[in-house]
């Protein structure tokens, strides 16, 4: 009976295999050989099922093998390496406005030997090692200007580092002749860094968020729930424990707020400032030593409604907690533009305070439009600045006050051009939230704190 049904699907097969089907025939083969071992069916002993099976088993596992490699050299085999250098640029002057990140100048030539050290690469045999470069200082040198720049590649783990180094060397080297308009004064030297080296210079330079901290080619802001880490600026300024008002790092000693957080307590004793995006797991906690308040604060109309604080003392910079850059008193927000605003403050008008930071992405409405009679009809002075989406919906909210409104600039840094500081109810379209415009307060900030 088994012999029988064997030989039934033996002829099927076999008939199918002569018309259309080729492959089957393999299948049919063995299956008939398996149940009928003294038969001799197989024309061929190139198809002798243990064969097949064996060269089927090792074509697959030799596939397998080769995926694997591929995947480990592609991804894992790869190691982060960090480098730093110094050059002297001759061709340009060094002027005040290069000392601060935030100046146009400061902006274009660091943009400028970004470009020409990532075109040199892009050219050289270290195209595909290659990650990114970044300026971190610009520095006096004589009457020129040096940079101190640090470059991220991703070399295979076999690659021996000194050698690494030693390529990296060489195209640098090209500097010298192909600068596009920058004239290097010699071969620039370089020193290799860990990725926690890295890591230090951004935390104690303004302005970086986790991407910048390793230098990293992706750029993402996801959600609206922040992590750790994520706006290592944001303070929340708690009375008697509780929170009351949001802040935002400007140095390691200095909050920047809102006055309006001050109106019923200004005395410094109950205040603490504390840090890390969870305000039931503060990442720290600080006393404050003084608050002080714009002297022409006017609460009917908000105007002036600004504030700094001084911690008690200094918080040393982490990933996680470091400052927010300041802009210049000249930097134009462009209307229509990309903004973020991060706090703890209620969700809907009347709604509670929350204990994870969040953020709301927003975009920067001009003030003429601002103004609109079916906006805010004239009460948005040029101090202020409104940002907010057309449908409403995104919004700051109360407990988000004298919280930050940020901007990333083209090279990755991070600038507060707002403090959270009135708005009709929240999320309203039409109503969008105004802010007290940073730039303008750039010169009474740096008179209050030095920074
Ligand atoms: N004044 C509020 C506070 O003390 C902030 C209001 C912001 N409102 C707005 N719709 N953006 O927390």
């Amino acid at each position: 009976m088994a012999a029988q049904t064997a030989s039934d699907i033996n002829q099927m097969l076999a008939f199918r295999t002569n018309s259309t089907f080729p492959n089957v025939n393999i299948i049919s083969t063995s299956l008939s050989t398996v149940l009928q071992p003294a038969r001799v069916v197989s024309s061929s002993r190139f198809l002798n099922p243990f064969v097949v099976a064996l060269v089927v088993i090792a074509g697959v596992a030799l596939v397998a093998m080769a995926i694997g490699l591929l995947i480990h050299f592609l991804a894992f085999d790869r190691k982060a390496c960090f480098y730093r250098s110094s050059f002297q640029i001759l061709n340009v002057e060094y002027t005040d406005e290069l000392s601060s990140p935030a100046t146009k100048e400061y902006r274009i030539l660091s943009e400028q030997i970004e470009s020409m050290i990532s075109n040199i690469f892009k050219e050289s045999n270290l195209r595909n090692q290659f990650i990114r470069a970044h300026v971190i200082k610009l520095r006096q040198s004589g009457r020129g200007v040096t940079a101190d720049v640090v470059m991220k590649f991703r070399f295979s783990k076999r690659n021996n580092g000194d050698s690494m180094k030693g390529r990296v060397q060489a195209v640098l080297q090209k500097m010298l002749n192909n600068s596009g308009g920058l004239e290097i004064n010699s071969s620039p030297g370089i020193t290799t860094i860990t990725s926690q080296d890295t890591e230090n210079i951004f935390t104690q330079a303004c302005g970086a968020r986790p991407d910048l901290l390793t230098l990293s080619e992706e750029r993402v802001i996801g959600g609206t729930l922040a992590d750790d880490g994520d706006w290592p600026w944001q303070v929340s300024l708690q009375l008697n424990n509780v929170h009351h008002c949001g802040g935002v790092l400007i140095s390691n000693t200095w909050v920047l707020t809102a006055a309006h957080c001050f109106k019923s307590y200004s005395n410094p004793e109950p205040w603490t400032a504390i840090f890390g995006a969870s305000t039931v797991y503060p990442k720290r906690r600080a006393r404050i030593r003084s608050i002080v308040v714009h002297n022409n604060y006017r609460s009917g109309t908000q105007e002036n409604d600004i504030a700094v604080v001084q911690l008690n003392t200094a918080v040393p910079f982490t990933k996680a907690i470091h400052r927010v850059c300041l802009p210049e008193q000249t930097m134009s927000i462009v209307p229509d533009s990309t903004a973020y605003v991060t706090g703890w403050g209620a969700l809907t008008y009347g709604g509670h305070t929350v204990s994870d930071l969040r953020q709301g992405q927003v975009r920067i409405i001009s003030n003429a439009a601002c103004n609109a009679p079916t906006a805010y009809n004239g009460a948005v002075f040029s101090g202020m600045i409104c940002a907010g989406v057309p449908t409403g919906g995104v919004d700051a909210c109360q407990g988000d006050s004298g919280g930050p409104l940020v901007q990333e600039d083209s090279r990755r840094l991070w600038f507060v051009v707002g403090i959270v500081s009135w708005g009709y109810q929240c999320g309203l379209p039409e109503k969008p939230g105004v802010y007290t415009r940073v730039s303008a307060y750039r010169n009474w900030i740096r008179v209050q704190t030095g920074v």
